[in-house]
């Protein structure tokens, strides 16, 4: 069954206050996503394997360690733009896929309009990343798109989600473990996350 991670740690909880607050403008709402996506890194990564690597210090040599499964990082077009950036920089060796996905407004199923991803991505523990797991219908469709390519070892990090999103993709995919920064309490009649944030897409790239 997956695991559900809701990562409790002071920074992320203070910006996750400034990030739901509708006062807050684009750029601030830029940064404050990817200081969280990079706090929550930290965790979703805790269980990367290691291979002993020697090295040589200027004063002798010592056992370290450098990481064995290589990363794939797995945006959700559009909003999982907002998201990739932190996880690339504190994992510069990982290769970035594309999953396009658009809730359709009416029936809140997703569309699929683009899927490019690394072609070794069977080697590689994947990061599928979205900020926001509402129906969780979107998550789900990404995984089975990444898992029909080859993968095998996907983990899924959201900033916010709500229980309906969560059971959604633990039961098509108890073998994806899901890393989220705040779970809130449930869905509107039109699929939003309450209390949330809004429309993450729309914040994040002011097309309010
Ligand atoms: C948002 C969000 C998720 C999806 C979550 O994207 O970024 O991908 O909704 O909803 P779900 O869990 O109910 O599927 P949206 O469809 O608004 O597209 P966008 O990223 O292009 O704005
Ligand atoms: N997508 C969003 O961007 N926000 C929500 O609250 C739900 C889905």
């Amino acid at each position: 069954m997956s695991k559900l991670t809701v990562i409790s740690h002071p920074l992320i909880a203070h910006k996750i206050t400034m990030l739901r607050d509708e006062k807050t403008p684009v750029k601030e709402f830029r940064e404050l996503i990817n200081e969280i996506a990079l706090l929550m890194t930290y965790e979703v990564t805790k269980e990367l394997p290691l291979k002993p690597q020697k090295v040589k210090t200027p004063l002798a040599e010592t056992e370290g360690a450098f990481i064995e499964r290589q990363v794939a990082l797995v945006p959700i077009l559009r909003a999982g733009l907002g998201i990739v950036d932190a996880l690339m920089k504190i994992i510069p060796a990982s290769k970035v896929g594309h999953v396009g996905l658009y809730r359709d407004p009416e029936t809140l199923k997703p569309v699929e309009y683009y899927c490019k991803l690394p072609t070794d991505i069977e080697q590689r523990q994947v990061i599928v990343l979205d900020p926001m797991l509402a129906t969780g219908g979107s998550a789900a469709a990404a995984i089975d798109f990444i898992k029909q390519r080859g993968a095998n070892k996907i983990k899924l990090m959201c900033v916010l989600g709500v229980p309906e999103g969560v059971k959604t993709v633990a039961e098509a995919h108890p073998d994806v473990d899901i890393y989220l920064a705040a779970l809130d309490e449930k869905l509107n009649d039109h699929g939003y996350i309450v209390p949330g944030l809004g429309d993450a897409g729309d914040r994040l790239f002011g097309t309010l």
